[in-house]
């Protein structure tokens, strides 16, 4: 087998043969293909697309380039999530800890920031103490014990993904939609658990722009996950708009906190119930109904909260904070972004709103930056919402006061005011699972 007749052979729009997907992506991870020859087989596969069967094959192959985690010693049915990326998306921060309480069981690794978007794990280490680098023996403990461990994912899940990407990255081949649903679901193959429920992101502030685009990558990921026999549902849901009003890393956990008491901001709460009532519902643990009802009352009565305390503190973090999350220290420096013009906002360029973020530090410039923990935007009006001259949008906050003042007027540049009340924002935009698409 020659890689030239792969390359040749994708570009002239024919199906590679199971064979075939291995020897390229094997030998690429073997370091015996090098990065132009792959480069040019991922230009092809941009151009022409993959058949289901190509998908499933190069999605296997790429899981079974590193370790494959056996979950078996956690009893129960596991549940994981992913997102495939936003702005101020700590959903996994409340539906993780509402799962456990509720008695489900939720294994997961997570990942760290990746360009505008944010990563559960370098929000999770805000909290002093935590450590999310921890051994197989004691995450399935702390999952046996608590129903809930989140933990960043090992270096030797999916090697082949890692290299791919860093790739795709240099080789403008990111905004392929099988090239995304096989670099995720590799990941999510390889880290073991039974069932997975994918936030399929939309919008501004999403890599998939279009609803069109969510619906074909959606199901592309649950064709891959049912025929892995992983039972898999993917919700579409809308990222046009900042989730929730904090984008940071300490500042998402007080939110994610608030949200475990019922007191955060309408539209995250609701995406956290969804998300939650949906992996309880596919860890059979009731009807549609009455998962909705025991995620409630687990966030109503404390011990989903108790649940997150729980696991911080055998995570090594200080669960004080937790109860207390006043203690988070805040930035040194802030400022706020005040409306130019009366009126309602139309739209906001979440990307936008993202990159502001990662300029005031809460994300990494380069793969070697050190994260803020305190930087970040807390937003008071968001799209829909009238405001009036001078009225405040968002505080925008950085340990690094030179950085503000630029922030502030890039952060300016995303929103579009209007005269007219737009339409009001949908959430939620379809579900789609091995049945079909349901709106
Ligand atoms: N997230 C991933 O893990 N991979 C992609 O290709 C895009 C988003």
């Amino acid at each position: 087998m020659r890689m030239y007749d792969i390359i040749d052979k994708k570009k002239r729009g024919f199906e590679l043969a199971k064979e075939e997907i291995y020897y390229a992506i094997d030998g690429y991870v073997a370091e015996e293909i090098p990065d132009y020859q792959m480069s040019a087989l991922l230009m092809a596969i941009y151009y022409n697309g993959m058949t289901d069967c190509e998908l499933i094959n190069m999605t296997e192959c790429m899981a079974k380039s590193g370790d494959m985690v056996d979950l078996s010693k956690i009893d129960g049915i596991k549940v994981d999530k992913h997102s495939t990326g936003g702005v101020g998306d700590k959903t996994t921060l409340v539906v993780a800890p509402v799962v456990a309480a509720c008695g489900g069981k939720v294994a997961k690794m997570s990942g760290r920031g990746l360009g505008f978007t944010g990563g559960t794990i370098d929000k999770l280490e805000s909290i002093p103490g935590m450590q999310t680098a921890i051994d197989e023996k004691k995450f399935f403990q702390i999952v046996n014990k608590l129903g809930i461990s989140l933990i960043g994912q090992s270096a030797n899940i999916a090697p082949a993904d890692k290299k791919l990407y860093a790739l795709r990255d240099v080789t403008a081949t990111v905004d392929s939609i099988p090239l995304i649903a096989a670099s995720i679901m590799s990941k999510k193959l390889a880290a073991g658990s039974d069932k997975i429920v994918l936030d399929v992101t939309v919008g501004s502030g999403a890599f998939m722009k279009s609803v069109d685009d969510a619906l074909i990558l959606a199901e592309k990921m649950v064709a891959i996950g049912e025929g892995a026999g992983r039972e898999t549902i993917a919700i579409l849901t809308n990222m046009d708009v900042p989730l929730g009003i904090a984008v940071g890393n300490n500042i998402e956990i007080i939110e994610a906190i608030e949200t475990l008491q019922g007191k955060g901001p309408d539209d995250f709460q609701k995406i956290c119930e969804v998300f939650a009532s949906a992996m309880l519902e596919l860890g059979q643990m009731g009807t549609k109904k009455e998962c909705l009802e025991m995620v409630q009352k687990v966030i109503k009565n404390g011990t989903a909260l108790d649940r997150f305390a729980a696991m911080v503190k055998e995570q090594g973090g200080d669960e004080s904070y937790i109860y207390h999350p006043e203690k988070f220290k805040g930035a040194p420096y802030e400022i706020n972004l005040t409306a130019k013009e009366a009126g309602y906002i139309v739209s906001m360029d979440t990307e936008l709103c993202g990159k502001t973020a990662v300029i005031l530090g809460a994300g990494r410039e380069r793969k070697e930056s050190l994260i803020d923990m305190a930087a970040g935007i807390r937003f008071f009006k968001k799209t829909g919402d009238q405001v009036e001259k001078g009225e405040k949008l968002a505080t925008l906050y950085s340990s690094n006061q030179k950085k503000l003042q630029d922030a502030a007027l890039y952060l300016e540049k995303g929103y579009t005011f209007g005269h007219e009340k737009p339409k009001e924002l949908k959430q939620v935009f379809a579900r789609v699972t091995k049945e079909g698409i349901i709106y």
